[in-house]
């Protein structure tokens, strides 16, 4: 469709002669024969070029381009002005318009002149629709980032709600929470949702390492800084830059990362191991802890100044037990994995899920949900194929460790389960245990286990003397 231009002129013979001349170049051109006439054209149609004389009876041309620039469509404006009569023009390129001509020049400038323009709109009409585009896009990767993330209850719509909010910001987060509450799945959800995205999202794990070995890991080492350090390499800061570096378990940072993580917390700024070269990376931070900081803090292990500059914007995980509305949605959305749905699960085997205390949170639900699966086959899921067994215990005492049981917390569990299990009967109990029934007792007390059901006890202690 061709580009519509408005002339508005009160010399009609000149009028005319400007029309005939855009016409020939292919454009739609309709005339007005003075400002007033203009200003009623521009309210009845939409035209992407006014080209109006600065003198006109009527309304001037300072009052058309302040007509044309407040319309929706928002035309580009060119103005004619006499020679020694451009200033009030100059000054209207100032507020927006496209340009102006000497009418001395007029027929051999305004083609040229009016090309140019239009070609300007165009391109700007594009890069306009380009950048609603990326933002519809970036919008969806957004949405999408935090959608993978289940949780209508409470305690998680307040942290989705926060993370939402800080998401494209650069500001250091502080996700805290038990272990397998979601802290890195929140973290990877901020990245995504931001606008580094298209850059690394680098996590560390600050307590996997020793401690020269994160130092050089964060910031990278020079050649011969330490007895190994063959060659150069550059740290997670500078692989992340443009992007994100996550710091899981804080609160393991060795004093001297410490010290060393807050200079560049504060100028972005760091040396390499066995370098002497400042440097300069762009990389937000996010940092997870399971361990209180701020008790870490009182004990002298974590340094206050690191901690207040980490916990900008702190997110808190609540453990699952006590958000118990979120676990049926879990479940599904991991039974949904399998191409199982909620209906293939018994109800006592979901009352089961829903009463359990789940020490290690959403990741040990989602390995229960996948260990049921597999052992249900296509049948049905079961009370029974939600085991918590002593082998596993064992197995899987690492997992266990990063729990963050102690053995003594992990005892009292033990001795609940088998409790269960046995229907209350210690003998079983003890067995499963494999302690006697004197030291099942001996244990219970001491985790202020309440004995109970004292008379069928008694009978199962006549009939089964330690
Ligand atoms: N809200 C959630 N919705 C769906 N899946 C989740 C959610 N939160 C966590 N998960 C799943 O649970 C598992 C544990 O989550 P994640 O690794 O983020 O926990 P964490 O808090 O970092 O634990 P840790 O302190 O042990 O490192 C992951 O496999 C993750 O996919
Ligand atoms: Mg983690």
């Amino acid at each position: 469709m061709a580009e519509r231009i408005l002339v508005a002129e009160d010399q009609e013979n000149l009028c005319r002669l400007i029309q005939t001349t855009l016409s020939e170049q292919g454009y739609e051109v309709a005339v007005a024969l003075g400002g007033d006439a203009a200003i009623h054209e521009l309210m009845q149609r939409e035209f992407d070029l006014v080209v109006s004389d600065m003198r006109m009876p009527g309304a001037s041309g300072m009052e058309v381009f302040r007509q044309a620039r407040a319309r929706d469509y928002l035309p580009d404006v060119i103005l004619m002005t006499a020679f020694g009569d451009a200033r009030e023009a100059v000054q209207l390129m100032k507020e927006g318009a496209a340009d102006y001509i000497l009418k001395e020049n007029l027929l051999e400038e305004l083609p040229v002149r009016v090309r140019q323009v239009m070609e300007t709109r165009k391109l700007k009409a594009d890069s306009k629709m380009l950048q609603g585009r990326i933002e519809t896009l970036e919008e969806r990767i957004h949405v999408h980032r935090f959608d993978t993330i289940v949780g209508q209850s409470p305690a998680m719509r307040d942290a989705l709600h926060l993370a939402q909010r800080v998401a494209p910001t650069d500001a250091s987060v502080l996700l805290t929470g038990e272990s397998g509450t979601g802290k890195e799945v929140f973290a990877q959800a901020l990245h995504a949702a931001s606008h580094r995205a298209a850059a690394p999202f680098v996590p560390v794990n600050c307590g996997a390492l020793p401690e020269t070995l994160l130092e050089s890991e964060l910031f990278g080492h020079e050649r011969g800084a330490f007895t190994g350090a063959v060659r150069t390499k550059p740290g997670r800061f500078e692989v992340a830059d443009g992007g994100t570096v996550f710091l899981d378990e804080i609160g393991e940072l060795p004093q001297s990362t410490q010290v060393k993580l807050l200079r560049f917390l504060q100028d972005h700024t760091y040396v390499r191991v066995g370098g002497e070269e400042l440097r300069r990376t762009d990389v937000r931070i996010l940092a997870a802890t399971n361990r209180s900081l701020e008790e870490m803090i009182k004990a002298g292990g974590f340094r206050e100044d690191l901690y207040y500059r980490l916990n900008v914007f702190p997110i808190n995980l609540v453990p699952l037990r006590e958000r118990r509305e979120d676990i049926t949605p879990l479940v599904q959305h991991f039974l949904a994995r399998h191409e199982r749905a909620l209906s293939d699960v018994r109800p006592e085997a979901l009352e089961y899920l829903r009463s359990y205390d789940f020490p290690g949170n959403i990741r040990e639900l989602q390995n229960l949900i996948e260990r049921a699966c597999i052992l249900a086959g296509t049948g049905s899921i079961d009370r029974h194929h939600f085991p918590i067994e002593r082998g596993r215990l064992a197995s899987d005492a690492g997992e266990l460790l990063s729990l963050g049981l102690s053995i003594d917390q992990m005892e009292r569990r033990m001795i609940l389960e088998a409790l269960e299990r046995a229907q209350g009967n210690k003998t079983r109990a003890a067995t499963l245990l494999g302690i006697s029934r004197r030291a099942l007792y001996s244990r219970m007390e001491s985790h202020a286990i309440p004995i109970g059901g004292v008379e069928a006890d008694a009978a199962e202690s006549a009939a089964n003397p330690d």
